[in-house]
């Protein structure tokens, strides 16, 4: 061998040895999401590949992870024809349990089984909502990416499909000569709001919705569309197969082997056995579907063994073996109506859409939110524009942009008016923020309708009747003008109101004199400082421990508190130290709201932590108590220094039962625990 020779020997080499171990690290990177050495060497190793390329053009391999590159453009999508059609799933809508077993009776009866067969096992996956893409590796080497198409032909996008991450340019272990992995292109939800928080910051035009997104980047010719959008995949199964000696004999297994190539899985899938098996699933996945990382329109259901799926065969283009169970849709189209402005509890405006009534997200909407003046601009929606409306779980409504249709007749920009739509003060912008606010403050009755409904809120007094109709009427009729004035009324006055009965005037006397007995924390919330959310509330009464004392605390001394910064400080200040605010308090007090105090300072010193009432004691909490709520009374027992605990043993001091307390309640008879009531909490707490 000449030295040029050995030279050359050695390039190749070390190459190869590069692209294993960039694939080893990629995978754990992108797939894993677990990755072993930092990006700096990756990204060494890396730059090591490209010298020894640029060297050696020849050594240069499709499958080299240098191959990513962003640039290439196309002047047209090419046609793919599929080897084997990619097939869609029959999707139902009636996803209770009496779906599940009328898909799981239909199969039975397909496969000809008797009621006394054994249960079928199914497996269990996520709808996932992006694009569906095949991927077709030869010899292991990604060799072509195309969309589904009409299921026959699709179109190759291979350019855009190799700029993801997370699809291995070559496959890990012995792949058979030919196997396609099918599987859905999708963006997870946080890479989409970071990618909507870069437009925004560069005040560029944010995306709709995360599918849309992925979809338009890996259609798009020039892969240059790819670069900002981190897009992720999931493979559901197999296309084209060749040479497959250990092909596996159920559809989990040959997850598990696609997973063992080095293609991302979900692991959401479950394989389960008959219909309550398959009910299950969907109850669990319904009730996780807003903590998931990304968006899902339902769940499919598979049989599990790929022989019986060949018995059952196919109609038309949808498999006998397979059903999707849709969840209810998180987004619809409807048409704007109007936009007005609300006015919020700390004098907020914002432009609120008023919308032909969709049926969304499991519920009919009629308003939705528009955020602020700059994100409706950006989002360019006008009055009479169809819009889409999306509502996710418990998050109010939201419009995410407009149908590109072109406008019929000239509608004017939507403007924030100069002046409070409930009380005509003047509308202030402070700079560089993007919102506006009335600069009415109390004298707002929009405000003041709102700082009531804050109070009465459930996590807040918990004032059950006091809703937005009776807050109107009792603002709007002069009878309540802050907080204190709530405490002055009466069933008589109350149920001389409109629609308003005798039984639910005392029902509302009662509540407000139910309310009297809070914790510090919750009364601190529903004041409705702006910046003080539940948990600084909780922080500021644990630190301070009573209310005087935090009245007297300078900005330096609640900054002392985790997460309050110098603009929450300054913000409880200022709240604190004005004297109208210091008069409503003292009007609270007057009128028998109150609280149980402690000595922070005093119950942090090891002495004092062993005085409290209930230090190294454990208490189980069952039933409803008649005032506390179940956090409240948590709260207050771990104020006293002691302990709650989820079930009863032999170390429980006390069982706190109430209402309606179950097995825990039984446990501790039998252990011969002390069993309290709500007032006998109280004397434990009074030490
Ligand atoms: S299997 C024989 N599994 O739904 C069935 N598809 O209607 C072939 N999809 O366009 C597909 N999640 O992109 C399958 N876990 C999943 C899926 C899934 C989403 C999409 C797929 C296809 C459509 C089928």
């Amino acid at each position: 061998m000449s030295p040029t020779q050995a030279q050359a020997e050695q390039a190749r080499a070390r190459a190869a040895e590069l692209r294993a171990l960039l694939q080893h690290h990629a995978h754990r990177y992108y797939v894993l999401d677990a990755p072993d050495i930092p990006d700096a060497d990756y990204d060494r190793l890396f730059a090591e590949l490209q010298d020894i390329e640029a060297q050696h053009p020849a050594l240069r391999t499709p499958d080299s992870p240098t191959q990513r590159v962003i640039g290439q453009v196309l002047p047209g999508l090419l046609p793919v024809q599929h080897a084997r059609p990619m097939l869609s799933i029959r999707t139902e809508t009636d996803t209770t349990a009496a779906g599940a077993e009328a898909f799981d009776a239909r199969v039975r009866r397909e496969l000809g089984l008797a009621a006394d067969d054994p249960a079928l096992s199914y497996c269990a996956e996520l709808k996932f909502d992006g694009l569906a893409i095949n991927l077709r590796y030869e010899d292991g080497v990604l060799v072509q990416a195309s969309t589904r198409g009409d299921g026959q032909i699709g179109e190759d996008v291979t350019h855009n499909v190799r700029m993801i991450g997370q699809v291995p340019l070559r496959l890990f272990g012995t792949p058979p000569p030919l196997l396609e992995i099918r599987g859905e292109a999708y963006m997870r939800r946080d890479d989409f709001e970071r990618l909507n928080e870069r437009q925004r910051e560069q005040g560029a035009k944010t995306f709709i919705n995360p599918r849309n997104t992925a979809a338009g980047a890996i259609r798009q010719l020039d892969s240059a569309g790819m670069r900002d959008k981190r897009l992720s995949f999931f493979a559901y199964g197999l296309g084209e197969v060749q040479g497959y000696a250990a092909a596996p004999a159920t559809h989990s297994g040959t997850l598990a082997a696609i997973a063992a190539f080095g293609v991302p899985v979900c692991p959401e899938h479950a394989v389960v056995h008959g219909p309550a098996g398959l009910a299950a699933f969907h109850e669990r996945i319904s009730a996780e579907r807003d903590a998931l990382p990304f968006d899902i329109d339902g769940v499919v259901y598979k049989v599990d063994s790929l022989e019986l799926q060949r018995q059952l065969g196919f109609v038309t283009r949808e498999p006998r073996w397979a059903v999707a169970h849709k969840f209810p849709a998180q987004e619809q189209t409807t048409r704007l109506l109007a936009i007005e402005v609300q006015v919020g509890r700390t004098g907020k405006l914002t432009p609120v859409a008023r919308l032909a009534p969709v049926f969304v997200g499991g519920t009919t909407v009629g308003n939705a939110t528009l955020h602020n003046l700059f994100e409706l601009r950006r989002k360019g929606v006008r009055v009479g524009d169809a819009v889409i409306v999306r509502r996710a779980g418990d998050v109010i409504p939201e419009i995410v942009g407009r149908i590109a249709e072109p406008r019929t007749r000239y509608v004017p920009n939507f403007r924030m008016p100069a002046t409070c739509p409930a009380c005509a003060s003047v509308v202030l912008r402070e700079r560089g923020s993007v919102e506006h606010r009335c600069s009415g403050g109390l004298f707002c009755p929009a405000q003041r309708k709102q700082a009531l409904l804050h109070f009465a809120s459930r996590r807040a007094l918990d004032i059950e009747g006091l809703g937005e109709k009776l807050v109107d009427q009792l603002v709007d009729s002069g009878l309540v003008k802050g907080l204190p004035e709530l405490y002055g009324l009466d069933a008589a006055r109350l149920a001389a109101l409109e629609r308003m009965g005798q039984r639910s005037a005392a029902n509302l006397v009662a509540m407000l004199e139910r309310s009297k007995a809070t914790t510090l924390a919750r009364f601190l919330y529903a004041l409705g400082i702006r910046h003080v959310g539940e948990a600084t509330a909780r922080d500021l009464a644990g630190h301070f421990g009573s209310l005087e004392r935090l009245m007297d605390a300078p900005p330096e001394a609640l900054q002392q508190v985790p997460d309050v910064g110098p603009v929450v400080a300054r913000s409880i200040h200022t709240f604190l130290t004005q004297a109208h605010n210091r008069e409503v308090l003292q009007q609270l007090r007057a009128a028998g709201l109150h609280w149980e105090e402690h000595d922070a300072r005093a119950a942090s010193s090891p002495q004092a932590a062993a005085a409290a009432p209930l230090a190294g004691r454990t208490l189980v909490l069952t039933g409803t108590l008649p005032t506390l709520t179940r956090d409240d009374a948590k709260a207050l027992i771990e104020a006293a220094g002691g302990k709650v605990a989820g079930s009863v043993s032999k170390k429980t001091h006390a069982v706190i039962a109430g209402s309606e307390a179950g097995s825990k309640l039984d446990k501790a008879r039998e252990l011969g625990i002390t069993v309290l009531d709500e007032d006998g909490l109280r004397r434990l707490l009074a030490g």
